[in-house]
C-alpha cells in the first residue's frame, strides 16, 4: 500500500498521513492519477468535498476513504454541486482490488434535481477479476436511478465477479411518480447487483423507492444479514428482486438468507421471484437453484414473498411473515390489479406462488397459496386510493395518453389519443364523452391534444388549440369532481351545486 501524500517513505501509518480537508473531484482525481496502483486517498474527518464531475479511480488497489474510518456523521462527505451536470459521484468499474470506504456520497437531488439521463451515485463492477470492498459507505439522494450499481462487464466469458458490498447505510434512493416534464421515472435502487459471486452483507437500505436490492442474475452471489426498510413518505416497489433475467436468467447459487424486510409506507413486493413477477415479463422463467431462507419480513408490504416464472430449483423455508400488517386494506389499495391478485391481496396472503409457474424442484415453506390464474405484475398495488378527487379552476392541465388523471378505489379516468375522455371501472368503460376527433383522427406525436379544467371554468377539450368538447361551465364552474360511481364527473358552481355532470353530455 502507498500513500500519496507520504510517498509512504517516512510515516508508516496511514492515521498520520495528510488527508485532503478541502477541494473538488479534480482534488481527488490527481491524487489518484499521481498514485498510481494501491494509492490510498484519504479525506478529513468531517469534510466536505462539493464536486461538478465524477470522482475517477484509474488504477487496481486505490482506495478512498475517510481518515481513521469513523463509522458516524464525521465520515467525509463528496456531494454534487447544485447547477452542476454531476450525478455520478464515484466510478470505480473494470478495476481490481479498488475499495470505497467509511465516507458518505450525496447525490443531492432534493437541491440539485433529477437528472434525466443521469447514472447511479456509485459504479463499480464492469471488467473486473474482483476483490473489490465498498464497506461502510453512505450513498443517498441519487439524480438518477440508483444509489448503488455493480455493473456488469458484458462478457458473457469475462463476468464482472467478487464484489463485497458491507455494513453501507444507503438511501433514501429516489421519489414515488414520474417526472411530467420528461417522462422519466423518479424512482431509485438501493443497490442494483450485476456481478458474479459476490457479497451483500450487513447494508441498511432505507427508503429505496425502486428495488431495495436488485439482483441482476449473478449467479452464485449472497444477500445475507440486510435490511431493507421502504420510505416513511413514498411508495417502494419491491425490497428484494430476483426478477431481471441478465445472465440469460441465471441466478444459479445465489442464496438470500437472513435479510429483514420492513414495510413502513409501503412496499408493494417483498422478495419478487421470477419472470412474471414485476412489472414486466421476461422472455422465459428465470433458473435456479436459488436459497431464500430466515428472512423476516414486517409491516406494510403488500405481497411479501412472490413467486412466478422459475426453473430450476428453488428452495423458500424458514422465512418470518407473522408481523406483516393485516389487513392489506388497511394500507394499500389493489383495485387496479388484475383478479387473480385482488384474489390473494384480498386473502391477506403473505406467500404466494402460482404453482404452473414454477417448474423443476421446488421446497416451498408451509403456508403458500397459490394464485387463482396465471398472477403477473405484482407491483399493482398502491398506496389507498381515494372514491374522489376534485380540482380547482386552473388545476387540471394534461395532454392526451398521459396516464390516467385521476386514479380511485376501481375506477380510473383518462384522456385518450384520440381526444376522447374516458372512465373505466375494473378496466371496462362505463362512460365516454365520445368526442373523438373527424375521421379516425389522432393526436399525433407529440400530441395537439389538450385536455383541461381552465381558469374560467370550463371543462374541455382542444386539438391544436381549437375547442372540441366542452361542459360549458365557463364563467359558473368552480370545481371538478372525479368520482368512483356514477355519475363519474361533475362540474359544481361556488355553492357546490352540480351544473354539469355526465347525464348531461350528448
Ligand atoms: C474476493 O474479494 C475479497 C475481498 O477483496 C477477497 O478477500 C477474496 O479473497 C476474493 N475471493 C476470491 C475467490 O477471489
Ligand atoms: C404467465 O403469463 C406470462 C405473461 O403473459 C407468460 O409469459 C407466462 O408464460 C405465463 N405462465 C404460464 C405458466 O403460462
Ligand atoms: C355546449 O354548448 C354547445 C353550443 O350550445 C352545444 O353544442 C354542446 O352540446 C354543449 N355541450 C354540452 C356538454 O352540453
Amino acid at each position: 500500500m502507498k500513500n500519496v501524500f507520504t510517498g509512504g517513505l517516512l510515516l508508516p501509518a496511514l492515521a498520520s498521513a495528510a488527508c485532503i480537508s478541502s477541494g473538488d473531484q479534480n482534488t481527488i482525481n490527481s491524487a489518484f492519477q499521481s498514485g498510481g496502483q494501491n494509492a490510498v486517498v484519504q479525506l478529513c474527518p468531517n469534510a466536505l468535498i462539493q464536486i461538478t464531475d465524477i470522482v475517477k479511480f484509474t488504477a487496481d488497489g486505490q482506495e478512498l476513504s475517510t481518515q481513521g474510518y469513523p463509522t458516524d456523521s464525521s465520515r467525509a462527505t463528496i456531494q454534487v454541486a447544485v447547477g452542476s451536470g454531476a450525478s455520478t459521484l464515484i466510478s470505480a468499474r473494470d478495476l481490481n482490488n479498488i475499495r470505497i470506504k467509511n465516507i458518505q456520497l450525496e447525490g443531492n437531488r432534493q437541491n440539485a434535481g433529477f437528472l434525466s439521463g443521469g447514472d447511479a451515485n456509485i459504479i463499480v463492477g464492469g471488467v473486473t477479476s474482483g476483490g473489490q470492498v465498498i464497506s461502510n459507505v453512505a450513498s443517498r439522494n441519487p439524480r438518477s436511478w440508483s444509489c448503488l450499481h455493480v455493473i456488469g462487464s458484458g462478457q458473457d466469458n469475462n463476468p464482472c465477479r467478487n464484489v463485497t458490498l458491507t455494513n453501507n447505510d444507503i438511501g433514501p434512493c429516489g421519489q414515488s411518480g414520474t417526472d411530467p416534464a420528461s417522462g422519466d421515472g423518479l424512482w431509485a435502487d438501493g443497490i442494483s447487483l450485476d456481478c458474479t459471486a459476490s457479497l451483500v452483507q450487513g447494508n441498511t437500505i432505507t427508503g429505496s423507492t425502486d428495488g431495495g436490492i436488485v439482483v441482476f442474475g449473478s449467479p452464485g452471489s449472497t444477500v445475507t444479514g440486510n435490511t431493507v426498510k421502504s420510505s416513511s413518505q413514498y411508495l417502494g416497489f419491491g425490497a428484494i428482486n430476483l426478477v431481471d433475467d441478465e445472465y440469460d436468467g441465471s441466478y444459479a447459487g445465489v442464496t438470500v438468507t437472513n435479510n429483514n424486510i420492513i414495510g413502513d409506507k409501503l412496499f408493494n413486493i417483498g422478495i419478487g421471484v421470477g419472470a412474471n413477477v414485476w412489472s414486466f415479463n421476461d422472455p422465459s422463467a428465470l433458473s435456479g437453484p436459488v436459497t431464500i431462507t430466515g428472512n423476516t419480513i414486517s409491516g406494510q408490504v403488500s405481497f411479501p414473498i412472490a413467486v412466478n416464472g422459475w426453473t430450476n430449483g428453488i428452495t423458500v423455508t424458514g422465512n418470518t411473515v407473522s408481523g406483516v400488517t393485516s389487513p392489506k386494506s388497511s394500507f394499500a389499495d389493489a383495485s387496479q390489479c388484475s383478479q387473480a391478485i385482488q384474489s390473494v391481496f384480498n386473502s391477506n396472503a403473505n406467500l404466494i406462488y402460482y404453482p404452473a409457474g414454477i417448474s423443476g424442484s421446488q421446497n416451498l415453506q408451509s403456508g403458500f397459496v397459490a394464485t387463482p390464474g396465471n398472477a403477473t405484475n405484482f407491483l399493482c398495488s398502491s398506496l389507498p386510493l381515494p372514491n374522489s378527487v376534485t380540482f380547482q379552476p386552473g388545476q387540471l392541465t394534461v395532454v392526451s395518453d398521459s396516464g390516467p388523471f385521476a386514479t380511485l378505489h376501481n375506477v380510473i379516468a383518462q384522456y385518450q389519443g384520440d381526444n376522447n375522455l374516458v372512465v373505466l371501472q375494473a378496466g371496462s368503460p362505463v362512460w365516454a364523452s365520445g368526442h373523438t376527433l373527424p375521421n379516425g383522427g389522432n393526436c399525433g406525436s407529440p400530441s395537439g391534444c389538450q385536455l383541461k379544467f381552465g381558469s374560467d371554468g370550463n371543462f374541455a377539450s382542444f386539438f391544436n388549440g381549437v375547442q372540441q368538447w366542452s361542459t360549458n361551465t365557463s364563467g359558473s364552474g368552480k370545481s371538478l369532481v372525479v368520482l368512483n360511481q356514477a355519475p363519474w364527473i361533475q362540474v359544481k358552481d361556488g355553492s357546490g351545486n352540480v351544473i354539469w355532470d355526465t347525464t348531461k353530455n350528448q
